[in-house]
């Protein structure tokens, strides 16, 4: 039996928890985390330890890290008589093996990577002491090699005679937390090795960036030729491949933007929905896609097949293409939009109702209709067709022998499937292989998550979810329909994005978790299958802090309308989302699922990707998010350790992490503005939306004007929750893939403009420790190397002492990071212009307000520096105008990509205004002539930038966008 809804103990869940809250639970698990002295999580090693063997099961060590550990302390021990060995043996051992500690970079003071590390773990206090009284001549010999001998001899020989000193150096002071308290630390050790969670149960994951710049992107493929290339579909008609490595092939795999019918309308649910690649596409180069297009005023989906270009193994031919399908549209929302191959062979096609609310057409709707192909999983036969038939039916199709049923039917009883895998199967056991599943967007109250089988009736109309939706269907003892293997309620999230289940190899924690999420709420979830009861059980996920995500090149917030998953060809998982939900806007990311908690082991998944032969350019990737690891350290201050919670028996307030919508900060004249938006966005029980929309059949193609009209009523910007609220509500009868982006309320040219601050309207990311002063309590105390001169040794050395010295070439290295330059770096490295611009800014911006300023900048003498802005305008307004920039001797426009209020506000600062009222784009306020260069794209500001110089960009002169979306900034 299935779970009808998660666990509302789990869900229910406020949208925002006070401040308060967060501050006083940040102190939960907030010291360390299991983490190596490779900056990576543990691993349980692949061969049984032999020396450390306290960390057979999970720990920091391979068997070759072990031997060497072996092989140091045998060397170490040469110089002690068996007394000495009896005596001292075991904190030899101890401490080696201290290495193999799954929280070894804790004990190390390794987990950041800019303070010094130890050169031995650190002991508690009163191991020390023991360790002291009887082994502290010990210490030099552990010391010996790791670096310059004299100095640690010195070093040494001050410490070891004075206990005070000696534990100075060796103690960690925090006493949950140094050796071997840690061993037995019950909060540490409960569920050492599995994917963490919060006190919810929530579980805590965390992500990398792996592409971004994308237009809603809604499908990522491989494939699986050994190239573990991926390729991304874009809404608009663009796919791309990308290399292993991330760099991106300048051109396109595929071009079909003339073809595709969408709109940059948030919302739009068509587009180019798909891409398959033939599952043997190493011999069979043919790629098949889903579309929506226009023919003779018809709106239809097309699914067609391409073949790759011989002379280009990363490009289709354009000429190629062949129609398999087209199914007419009788709404222009629920176009299904999933292709996949099935390991049959068969490529299998998930149609939508056919739109509008509650399956309205014919006598009892599409889906449950099997004369029509909407609302249906179609099951075809692709690869005998060169005979000009441009599919055949597969001989086993269930009803292929019932009258008045299309042939192609898999499966029917669906509403608009997004999102569907095939489950590889359990890497050891092939347990699960072949299963189909898929997230079908419900209607007003439920979404589900279905297992498709041939010949299933997945219930729509007459049930959503569990429940009734038409209740005479739904009481039709015919109707024999499957029910969903999990179904959640609105509060949760509006439109399911079907995920895959994780079968990857690098996090093998996540083995067998079926991942997806929501595109409305962008949660995170996941189920998993209890092999015995055939239950499935929820679990949300959410980001990990901080802390847990302190790894190389993670991240831990991300976008949050959802769009798709992906699977790459080593099984990874991925995900991917934006945040703005138009299929113009570039605003999308792919992320990779990471599992802090656990890694495979060293070796374990490593490949070779086979080569590719590329033409044309590359364009390397660079993050644009800020690395956890490169975020100023969150100085909240530990507590001390009697405060600290110490068992699970601690009632614990629960804390939640996502989804805390964090809004970046909006312009500031529209503070409590959009913030009471937001707030009676979320208030509104959705009931009141939904209910309103169930009655109402809004017609698909009104729903822009709803939105224009809401728009050109309301008195902006006044009361912008009334048509923020008629937004929602026209989405809401969309329902399915329903991106809702709220528009500015500023109008201009009869069409709303994108607001630049909900361009960031960022995402969902782990509770934020609220800043505090910065406190020294998480910095372990430096070595301090006494330079002292110690009296000289007096204690006579202890008989088991042979001075002998040892040839081991052992050292406990931190290992070289391996990171990409942080962004300060980076940035560095890309911005060539970066250096000369900083003087003009400087005197702009000292500069003192009311000179003339706008087009007028620049004149006067005054040289100008690259980086110089002026607003030109044509009304005689200084305040505003098209922004312009001056960098290698010529004025040029900006592209509005990714402009938001904090760009807005270098340039009105740089111009002596305090700040941006606004963000103007798509030429609102003027489109520049044609012989004025477009000079930068994609510009990112963090807001305390000089110039737009010194913020993320792509390199100025290269741009992918017309004088159709020049910025234009109203300073004030
Ligand atoms: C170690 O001590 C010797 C003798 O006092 C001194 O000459 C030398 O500079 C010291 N070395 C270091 C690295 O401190
Ligand atoms: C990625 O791989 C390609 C092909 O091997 C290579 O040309 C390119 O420089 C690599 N990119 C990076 C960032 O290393
Ligand atoms: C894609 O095709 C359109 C029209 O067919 C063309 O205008 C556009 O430049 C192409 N884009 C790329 C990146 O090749």
């Amino acid at each position: 039996m299935a779970l009808q809804t998660c666990n509302l103990h789990h869900c229910l869940v406020p949208h925002l928890l006070p401040f308060v809250l967060l501050l006083l639970l940040h102190a939960w698990g907030g010291c360390c985390h299991p983490q190596c002295l490779d900056y990576k999580p543990p691993f349980e090693p692949q061969q049984p330890l032999v020396f450390c063997k306290e960390y057979i099961k999970f720990g920091c060590c391979d068997l070759e890290k072990d031997g060497e550990i072996s092989a140091k302390f045998y060397t170490i021990m040469d110089n002690f008589d068996h007394a000495g060995y009896d005596a001292c043996g075991r904190y030899i051992r101890s401490i080696l093996c201290q290495e193999c500690s799954p929280y070894s970079a804790h004990l190390f003071d390794a987990e950041d990577a800019n303070t010094p590390m130890r050169m031995l773990p650190g002991l508690c206090g009163d191991y020390c002491s023991s360790y002291w009284l009887q082994c502290r001549y010990t210490l030099s010999l552990l010391l010996e090699d790791s670096g310059n001998p004299q100095q640690f001899a010195n070093l040494t020989a001050t410490i070891e005679e004075d206990r005070k000193k000696f534990c100075d150096y060796l103690e960690l002071k925090d006493k949950q937390y140094c050796y071997p308290n840690v061993l037995t630390n019950t909060e540490l050790n409960a569920n050492l090795g599995l994917v963490r969670e919060d006190p919810t149960g929530c579980l805590e994951l965390c992500l990398q960036e792996v592409a971004n710049g994308l237009r809603n992107p809604v499908a990522m493929i491989h494939a699986e030729d050994g190239t573990h290339r991926f390729f991304v579909a874009e809404q608009l008609g663009y796919v791309w491949v990308y290399l292993a490595n991330g760099s991106r092939i300048d051109r396109p795999f595929l071009n079909l933007t003339h073809a595709v019918l969408t709109s940059p309308w948030a919302g739009d649910e068509r587009g180019f929905l798909c891409i398959a690649l033939h599952p043997r596409f190493d011999e069979v180069k043919k790629a098949y896609v889903y579309y929506s297009v226009s023919v003779k005023k018809e709106e239809r989906i097309r699914v067609s097949e391409f073949t790759l270009l011989t002379t280009d193994d990363n490009q289709l031919d354009h000429s190629s293409e062949r129609t398999i399908l087209e199914v007419v549209e009788p709404a222009s929302n629920h176009n299904g939009g999933q292709l996949l191959f099935g390991r049959d062979g068969y490529l299998y096609i998930f149609i939508g109702d056919g739109g509008r609310a509650g399956d309205p057409f014919g006598k009892f709707g599409n889906s449950q209709n099997k004369s029509t192909l909407l609302g249906k999983v179609l099951r075809l036969d692709v690869d005998n067709n060169d005979d000009g038939t441009p599919y055949s039916i597969p001989s086993d199709n269930p009803f292929l022998h019932e009258k008045e049923a299309r042939p192609e039917i898999y499966a029917y009883g669906v509403r608009n499937m997004w999102r569907c895998s095939i489950d590889r199967g359990d890497p050891t056991t092939g347990r699960g292989g072949g299963r189909m599943f898929c997230g079908d967007v419900g209607q007003n109250k439920f979404e589900e998550v279905d297992l498709i089988v041939k010949g299933g009736n997945y219930g729509w109309r007459a049930k959503e979810g569990f429940s009734c939706y038409d209740r005479k269907l739904c009481l039709n003892s015919s109707l024999d329909d499957i029910l969903p293997i999990f179904a959640y309620p609105h509060k949760l999230g509006k439109s399911v994005t079907g995920g895959y289940i994780y079968r990857g190899c690098q996090m093998p924690n996540l083995n067998g978790l079926y991942i997806f999420g929501d595109f409305m709420s962008g949660r995170l979830m996941s189920l998993k299958e209890n092999v015995a009861s055939g239950e499935w059980q929820y679990r949300e996920i959410c980001m990990g802090g901080d802390r847990t995500c302190r790894f190389p090149k993670l991240i831990n917030s991300y976008y949050k309308y959802i769009i798709s998953f992906a699977e790459d060809e080593a099984g990874e998982l991925y995900f991917l989302a934006t945040g703005v939900a138009s299929a113009k806007a570039r605003a999308g990311v792919v992320y990779k699922i990471v599992d802090p908690s656990r890694r495979a082991a060293p070796g374990k998944c490593s490949f070779k990707p086979a080569p590719v032969k590329i033409k044309g350019k590359l364009v390397h990737f660079y993050p644009k998010e800020e690395f956890v690891i490169n975020k100023k350290p969150t100085t909240t201050p530990i507590p001390t350790t009697s405060t600290r919670k110490t068992t699970t028996t601690t009632k614990t307030p629960p804390r939640r992490k996502t989804p805390i919508i964090i809004i970046k900060p909006p312009m500031p004249t529209r503070k409590t503005i959009r913030k009471t938006t937001l707030q009676t966005t979320r208030k509104t029980p959705p009931t009141t939306a939904l209910k309103t929309t169930s009655k109402t059949t809004i017609k698909p193609t009104t729903v822009p004007t709803t939105v224009q009209k809401a728009m050109e009523t309301t008195p902006a910007p006044t009361t912008p929750t009334g048509y923020r609220t008629t937004i929602m509500t026209a989405a809401f009868t969309r329902s399915a893939q329903t991106p809702i982006i709220p528009t500015s309320p500023t109008r201009k040219h009869g069409r709303p403009l994108q607001y630049a601050p909900i361009t960031t309207s960022k995402p969902l990311t782990s509770a934020q420790p609220p800043p505090s002063p910065s406190t020294t309590s998480m910095k372990r105390p430096k070595v301090a190397l006494t330079s002292e001169r110690p009296a000289a040794l007096t204690t006579p050395r202890p008989q088991y002492w042979s001075l002998k010295p040892t040839t081991s070439g052992y050292k406990p290295q931190r290992p070289p990071i391996n990171t990409t330059p942080t962004k300060t770096q980076e940035e560095g490295l890309r911005l060539g212009e970066k250096l000369e611009n900083t003087g003009g800014a400087n005197q702009v911006y000292k500069r003192p307000r009311g000179r003339s300023r706008g087009s007028k900048r620049g004149r006067g003498g005054r040289k100008l520096r690259a980086g110089s802005v002026r607003l030109v305008t044509t009304d005689g307004l200084s305040d505003r105008g098209r922004l312009e920039i001056f960098i290698r001797g010529e004025w040029g426009t900006v592209c509005d990509d990714l402009f938001t209020s904090k760009a807005g506000s270098v340039v009105c600062r740089q111009l002596g205004f305090t700040t941006a009222l606004a963000v103007m784009k798509r030429a609102a306020l003027g489109e520049a002539d044609r012989n004025v260069r477009i000079l930068l794209d994609d510009v990112e500001c963090e807001g305390g930038e000089r110039s737009l110089l010194e913020c993320k960009r792509s390199r100025v002169g290269k741009h992918n966008c017309s004088h159709g979306e020049d910025v234009g900034v109203i300073c004030g």
